[in-house]
Order: C-alpha cells, then sequence, then structure tokens
C-alpha cells in the first residue's frame, strides 16, 4: 500500500493491518509506551475545507509518533490561486514525507499521487472519506469483537460516507444497508463495486424496512461541505431520513449508534438518541488512532 486515496484500493487483508496496527497503537497511548515511529518525518496537511477532528487527530497523531504536521490552508498555499496540482505535487513531495489533503474532486487526490513521490492520505472528497471508516471499523470491532455478518445500516444521503461504508463494511465481511431517497443514491462506481457482494448490499428508501434487525446504524448530515446552497432543498428530501427512537425499535436490541460528526440534532439524529450513544465518541477518539496507523504503514521506514 502506498497511498490511502480510497477504500476501493485496499484489499481486506491491508485493512486489517491497518485495523490491528491501530488497536496496538491505542493500547500503547494508554499506557505511556512510546511509539516515535515517525520521528524525523513531516506531514503535510491540504485543507480546503474545515475540519475539527480531521485536523487535530492528524497533528497531534503525527507530534505522538515523533514526526510534525503543517497545517497548509487552501487560502494560503498557491494552489488557491491556481498553481497546478501536478507542480505543487512535485514540489512538496522534495519536503515532506507524505500529505493529507481534504478537498473537493477526488481526482485532484488521485493527480497528487500520480504526480508526487510521496504517500497521499485522501482526508475527504466529495467522493470518500477512507480515514473516518477505518476509525469507524476500528469501532465496531470494539464493541462487537468481530465484523462477520454484522448489519450496518446508513441513513440520509448517498454521500462521501455512505460510499466508502458501502465500500469498508462489504471488504470486511458485513452486510449493509442504505436507506436514502432515490434522488440521493450512493456513486454509481461504488454501487457497481458492491454487486460482485450479491445481496449484502441493501439499497432502499424505506428507513424502517433498512433499519430492521440492524447491528450498526450510522448517519451523517443532510448537506455536506460545499452543499450549504442547497440546505433549504435538503432539509424537504431528506425529511424522515433520521436515526430516531422509532428507527432504534426495529434495529438489534444492543444496537450501536455511529456518526462521523458533526451532527445537526433534530435533523438526521435526534438529540436523545446522540445522548445515549457515547460509542459516537469513542468513535471520534478512534480517528487518531486509525489515522495513526496509517501514517506508520506508509511513511514509516
Ligand atoms: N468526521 C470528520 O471528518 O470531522 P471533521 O470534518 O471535523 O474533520
Ligand atoms: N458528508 C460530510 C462528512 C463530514 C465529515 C461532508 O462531506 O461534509
Amino acid at each position: 500500500m502506498k497511498h490511502l486515496l480510497k477504500l476501493l484500493d485496499l484489499t481486506e487483508g491491508e485493512i486489517i493491518d491497518i485495523l490491528n496496527l491501530a488497536d496496538q497503537l491505542k493500547y500503547e497511548k494508554k499506557h505511556n509506551i512510546a511509539h516515535r515511529h515517525l520521528e524525523g518525518k513531516s506531514l503535510g496537511m491540504i485543507f480546503q475545507k474545515s475540519s475539527t477532528r480531521t485536523r487535530v487527530s492528524f497533528e497531534t497523531g503525527m507530534y505522538q509518533l515523533g514526526g510534525q504536521a503543517l497545517f497548509l490552508s487552501n487560502r494560503d498555499l498557491q494552489i488557491g490561486r491556481g498553481e497546478p496540482v501536478e507542480d505543487t505535487a512535485k514540489v512538496l513531495s522534495r519536503y515532506l514525507d507524505g500529505i493529507m489533503i481534504r478537498t473537493f474532486e477526488q481526482k485532484e487526490v488521485e493527480d497528487l499521487a500520480k504526480y508526487g513521490s510521496i504517500p497521499i492520505i485522501n482526508g475527504l472528497t466529495d467522493f470518500a472519506h477512507p480515514c473516518q471508516v477505518l476509525a469507524d471499523l476500528m469501532t465496531i470491532r470494539e464493541y462487537k469483537g468481530e465484523f462477520d455478518n454484522l448489519k450496518l445500516t446508513f441513513i440520509g444521503d448517498g454521500n462521501n460516507m455512505a460510499n466508502s461504508l458501502i465500500v469498508g463494511c462489504l471488504k470486511v465481511g458485513m452486510r449493509v444497508a442504505i436507506a436514502c431517497p432515490k434522488t440521493h443514491m450512493p456513486s454509481a462506481e461504488v454501487l457497481e463495486f458492491a454487486k460482485a457482494y450479491k445481496d449484502k448490499l441493501f439499497v432502499t428508501d424505506d428507513v424502517k424496512e433498512a433499519c430492521k434487525d440492524a447491528d450498526v446504524l450510522y448517519t451523517d448530515v443532510w448537506a455536506s461541505m460545499g452543499q450549504e446552497g442547497e440546505a433549504e432543498e435538503r432539509k424537504k428530501a431528506f425529511a424522515g431520513f433520521q436515526i430516531n427512537k422509532e428507527a432504534l425499535s426495529v434495529a438489534k436490541k444492543e444496537a450501536m449508534v455511529l456518526h462521523c460528526l458533526p451532527a445537526h440534532r433534530g435533523e438526521e439524529i435526534t438529540a436523545d438518541v446522540m445522548d445515549e450513544h457515547p460509542e459516537i465518541f469513542d468513535e471520534a477518539e478512534n480517528r487518531l488512532h486509525a489515522q495513526k496507523a496509517v501514517l506508520v504503514k506508509l511513511m514509516a521506514n
């Protein structure tokens, strides 16, 4: 594995290796065992969109691994003024040991990898959010002990989260149900990928049907970053696509609730469900451990 551009590129074995290392790094952190695998290394972090979790977890993660992280806002980089990705990739490869990028188009991330000569990590695009799903899988395994045949139900927009959850969960042996309006389906590329998994993916616009016997309920915002202008029309399109008591009532009794955050209480999830499912914050913590594992896999000597 040379980059983390999207989970479609990873084998099941590579995903499990990352999760195992993430568990180990989490254990070591808890027991104050130093793990300075990236001493002297620098990670550039290019942000063309806002972030709380991704920025802080990558930055502290690099520090804990003995390296450093540079926050590179789009506003300050020449890339924001039109310098080609190709040139940016070639130049940054001369200074840095890896780049994490959060942007709009998946192609920009793929191009950085194509033209640069250092590992590239996708910190979210409109198409995918692989780092988040690695943390999600880590959290599911922590709570459930295994993946085999567990059912994850995603409710809401067929967006970057839905895309990455479908790929990640199917690859590790889980089943996935997506409840989304017919107008907001996951990407065609991901649905094509899922065909090989036959009935392990179920897509419907019936929330209750999708939630039946689920082991994990997952949701995400109705309007993603970059879609703020569509917020009002999206509120109409997604009305009812919510994790609430009713959705939980048909899931398994011990079902987990996950959310990549930030959450909009009263829209995609009710406040009471948020309050009763603190595993959402274990999930947020696991961003740190899962990404440290990715950094070590990609950047350690
Ligand atoms: N879940 C997630 O990626 O959060 P941020 O947007 O805060 O980084
Ligand atoms: N779908 C959301 C995820 C945020 C972590 C977005 O792209 O804004």
